[in-house]
């Protein structure tokens, strides 16, 4: 049994009273997000939680890691001083499989050239207690969802499309690896309370419509922006007529609007996907507790109410959806497509055509798919397009296998890849014979913006249900309608494709030879943790040193950054990525991004000791040399963008003591302080303006350190003056232990006495 259900159960047996005691605050009935998040509070709720304001602390049941951002992740906690991890968590190794020829070539060389990383992770699980899905388990989500989402839990994944497991009635949020180590370190977990969108689905879908066309809809009324900060929920007798892996692919593709996530409410499809996965236990359990794994009634018949915003859609009358390109929120029924594509001049003919992904891989979606390949052969049609299948994870692909599905697509040309992201992360060796041709390719992935597949800006992403995407890869264009076009065959006969049919779940079951999974050693003691000293993409942490317990004097301007600053300007993705496992590499690409202010160039600074200008990097290295330690200056919303710890790990790695702007992106601030740097901001924004490049610095207060005390920043020219300013800051008390003890981790360290 890989779910922990004792676990489950003691969250069941506290739900009542949990809920009983929220109702009791909120007097008023409760939305199911209402209930699972006030149930997750980290200390019991003594007061009502303000949508959209209030910053709360959680206690998540889970941590889930996709081996991109486990790296940082889990180098980080190995630095936390705990035996085993507080929550149960796991590692699944999904994104750097690079799909090139087909399923079982690409994972060997994949294995090949991620060695290092691989077994770094499978040793740290192990030492941790943490649950290893190695190379061809399959796509976290999907693996998540078969084996520990459960109704009525919360969990955090290092990992946007996290809220797939929504499907199965579990709050599930991507966050980044800061985060996670928070969660796995025992560490309360702050989000702002969100606000909630209702969308009540009525009717019931029929035909070509799927699933996957109810979030495209969605998408399309939301926008890419219209659900950030809020959680989605879905209600009414469409969302109990959908099957729970049908709920998945809605709650995966909230991420495109920004959402939070997305939710579902307990039901009979739930307990019986449950039950197909080997879970009939966690369906018994939450069928006891089933009141409160849904909304309450009065929600139902009231949702304005209850909910901040709520759309309504009656699934009787969805028709499928294609949105693209280069935006999941462009949304065009099919019944328009041959008129928009003709208005935009959007290449016709699709030249490869992609089903599967964490997204849509569920067994519905390869069945129904596979009934449409099925008419190819049948109807002597031929494929037109390039076409791939991507399978969510070895269960489905076992599965599918068995029940004759690939062989299906085998048939008509499909190149079944490996259980693993691929091309819908751009790992995708594409064959094209000119990357600048403009080009259309469907996926039934969940992002189409440009270059994210295939790394090409010419290529017109669009997004479709696998069915529909199937039925492209046998037309080959995408003005094809296959609800009333005709397609002409090799007999030259005029032809249609039926509508798609399937299961919701195996008929025979689901099954499995190895599931690629590896459970962790019952006690971490003696295992050994893989990284070798030479290694360029992992490097062991050492904690940051601790506050020396005086002020900071003497420091040099690394840089005045002028304008935006988002944590990309501070630590760059694109080829840095597969640094992401070695600080001291990573390093070597902070701030690079950033605009100078005194000579608007980026990545020329001036070095106070030489009088010359170089990349800050290398500056601050010089600086660190000498044992200087060094100020960064920020604009507005410095760190906006992502929760990349890199972002505030290089900096404090490479010796610099203080970050001073007008003001800071939340969450970057927040990481700041995790990792012991000071983040402080001006009391007068105009200060900004007298910081010179050749000044000295000195803060001072820090002996006083408190919340709400500010502290004083001298700036001392070089002609002689000197200015005093007032430096604003917000941490709170647990903050600046943090902060003197050089970082969270190292606090948590020394709680476990390390
Ligand atoms: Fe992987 Fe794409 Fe899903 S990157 S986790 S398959 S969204």
């Amino acid at each position: 049994m890989l779910f922990d259900l004792d676990l489950i159960k003691r969250v069941y047996d506290e739900l009542p009273s949990k809920v009983l005691a929220a109702r009791n605050l909120l007097k008023r009935p409760m939305t199911l997000a209402e209930k699972i998040l006030y149930a997750h509070s980290f200390k019991p709720a003594t007061r009502v939680f303000e949508r959209g304001k209030d910053y709360v602390d959680f206690a998540p049941d889970r941590v889930a890691m996709q081996d991109a951002t486990a790296q940082m992740a889990l180098l980080q906690f190995d630095t936390c001083g705990r035996d085993r991890v507080a929550v149960p968590s796991t590692v699944h190794c999904d994104h750097l499989i690079q799909a090139k020829v087909g399923a079982e070539q690409d994972l060997s060389t994949a294995i090949d050239t991620n060695r290092e990383v691989y077994d770094f992770l499978a040793s740290i699980s192990n030492k941790y207690g943490i649950g290893f899905w190695k190379p061809g388990a399959g796509i976290i989500h999907q693996v998540v969802l078969e084996n520990y989402a459960f109704p009525g839990g919360m969990m955090i994944g290092t990992d946007s499309h996290t809220p797939n497991a929504g499907g199965l009635g579990m709050i599930a949020i991507g966050v980044g690896g800061a985060d996670a180590v928070d969660v796995m370190a025992g560490l309360p977990w702050e989000l702002k309370m969100p606000k909630l969108i209702g969308v009540k689905l009525t009717g019931k879908m029929s035909g070509w419509t799927s699933a996957k066309d109810i979030i495209l809809w969605v998408a399309g009324q939301l926008t890419v922006k219209g659900g950030t900060g809020a959680i989605v929920e879905y209600f009414g007798e469409g969302a109990d007529s959908l099957s729970c892996t049908g709920k998945a692919t809605i709650c995966n593709m909230g991420a495109e609007i920004g959402a939070t996530c997305s939710l579902f409410a307990f039901d009979d499809k739930m307990a019986a996907y449950l039950s197909a996965t080997g879970r009939e236990e966690v369906a018994t359990a939450a069928n006891r507790v089933r009141e409160h794994l849904r909304p309450d009634e009065e929600v139902y018949a009231n949702p304005t109410k209850y909910y901040d915003q709520v759309l309504e859609l009656n699934l009787a009358e969805l028709e499928p959806y294609v949105n693209g390109p280069f935006t999941p929120d462009l949304a065009t029924p099919i019944s328009k497509m041959a008129e928009a594509v003709a208005a935009h001049g959007w290449p016709d003919e699709v030249e490869v055509a992609l089903i599967g992904s964490c997204t849509n891989s569920s067994y519905e979606d390869i069945s129904r798919s596979a009934s449409i390949a099925a008419q190819a052969k049948a109807k002597d049609l031929k494929t037109a397009s390039e076409f791939t299948i991507t399978p969510g994870s070895e269960v489905v692909r076992y599965t599918i296998e068995k029940d004759g599905y690939l062989g299906t697509f085998d048939e008509i040309g499909g190149v079944v890849l490996a259980n693993a992201c691929g091309p819908c992360i751009g790992q995708w060796a594409r064959h094209i014979d000119d990357p600048t041709r403009k080009n259309t390719i469907v996926t039934s992935f969940n992002r189409n913006f440009a270059k994210r597949n295939d790394g090409l800006a010419s290529t017109h992403a669009f997004v479709a249900s696998p069915e529909i995407v199937t039925a492209y890869a046998i037309a080959g264009r995408l003005s094809f309608n296959p609800l009333k076009d005709k397609l002409t065959n090799e007999k030259g006969e005029e032809v249609m494709l039926d509508e798609p049919k399937g299961f919701e779940l195996p008929p025979r079951g689901f099954s499995v030879e190895d599931p690629g999974y590896q459970a962790p050693a019952a006690s971490g003691v003696g295992v050994k943790v893989e990284v070798s000293p030479s290694s360029q993409r992992l490097q062991l942490l050492s904690p940051f040193p601790a506050w020396e317990g005086t002020d900071l004097t003497s420091l040099r301007l690394l840089i005045k950054v002028k304008g935006k600053c988002t944590t990309d300007h501070i630590s760059m993705a694109g080829p840095w990525l597969k640094f992401r496992g070695h600080l001291d590499n990573i390093s070597n690409n902070m701030l690079i991004g950033a605009v100078n202010f005194f000579n608007g160039q980026t990545d020329s600074v001036k070095n106070s000791l030489t009088g010359e200008y170089g990349p800050v990097p290398a500056t601050q290295r010089q600086y660190k040399a000498k044992g200087i330690g060094t100020v960064v200056v920020g604009d507005e919303n410095y760190g906006e963008g992502s929760s990349r710890e890199h972002a505030a790990m290089e900096p404090r790695h490479l010796g610099v003591r203080v970050i001073v702007v007008k003001s800071f992106a939340r969450i970057h601030e927040t990481n700041l302080k995790k990792q012991g740097m000071l983040g402080l901001t001006f009391a007068n924004k105009d200060d900004y303006d007298k910081i010179l490049e050749d000044d000295l610095f000195d803060i001072t207060g820090l002996t006083d350190f408190a919340p709400g005390k500010q502290l004083t920043m001298v700036l001392r020219h070089a002609d002689g003056t000197s200015d005093k300013i007032k430096l604003n800051h917000t941490y709170n008390e647990q903050q600046i232990e943090w902060f003197k003890a050089g970082s969270a981790l190292n606090l948590i360290r020394k709680q476990f006495g390390k």
